[in-house]
């Protein structure tokens, strides 16, 4: 089983108003904000956690800035998926997850023609590439992954397992790193992951 990264379901679906009169004025609104609110919250979070692993994995700074841009805009592309999509409370039907896997081509697009964001818009298109060659949208394998994408991929499995959801609370550190770890050589860079684990085990100490 792979680690899902972010909240590619709608499962981060607001909840009801309450049931009150007041739903169908809020229904618009709500998910949009909360939706916002958690994106934001978890890109900040990847950029974070992958600059830190950048560090320790010895980049120069002009990588370090180009892995925060792709790690802060990994999902940019969601802002073209329906809305209807994104707020679902339920499982996303064949067809809205076609569309839903399609979140890293639309976010690369929309990079790709601003000047000097080329590796940007080509790291945020492969974040969901995985390792054994079994992601999307290309089916990348291995090193032919773009660094960056290799090492937003730990990190946004990694955040999204921790972070407290409204429908769920976040996984403890510990399991999220036995998942990470689990995960080594099928989803994830091996190497990546024991640089990850090993930073974890540095911060812990
Ligand atoms: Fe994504």
């Amino acid at each position: 089983m792979a680690v899902e990264a972010t909240p590619d379901t709608a499962e981060g679906a607001a909840p009801a108003a309450n049931g009150s009169h007041d739903h169908g004025r809020l229904a618009p609104v709500f998910p949009r904000r909360l939706r916002d609110h958690w994106l934001e919250g978890h890109a900040a979070e990847v950029a974070e956690l992958a600059l830190d692993l950048g560090r320790s994995l010895g980049l120069s700074s002009f990588e370090l800035l180009e892995l925060e841009l792709a790690a802060r805009l990994h999902d940019v592309g969601k802002r073209a998926v329906p809305e209807s999509i994104l707020s679902k409370p339920g499982p996303l039907s064949a067809a809205e997850w076609s569309l839903m896997r399609r979140h890293p081509e639309w976010g690369s697009g929309m990079l790709v023609d601003v000047p000097g964001l080329e590796a940007v818009a080509e790291a945020v298109h492969a974040h969901h590439e995985r390792w054994d060659g079994s992601g999307y949208p290309l089916g990348l394998r291995g090193e032919r992954i773009p660094l960056a994408s290799r090492i937003v991929a730990v990190c946004d499995a990694f955040s999204a397992m921790t972070t407290d959801r409204p429908y769920r609370a976040g996984r403890p550190e510990i399991e999220a790193f036995d998942e990470v770890r689990r995960c080594a050589g099928s989803q994830f860079d091996p190497a990546i992951v024991d640089a990850f684990v090993a930073r974890g085990e540095r911060a812990a100490a």
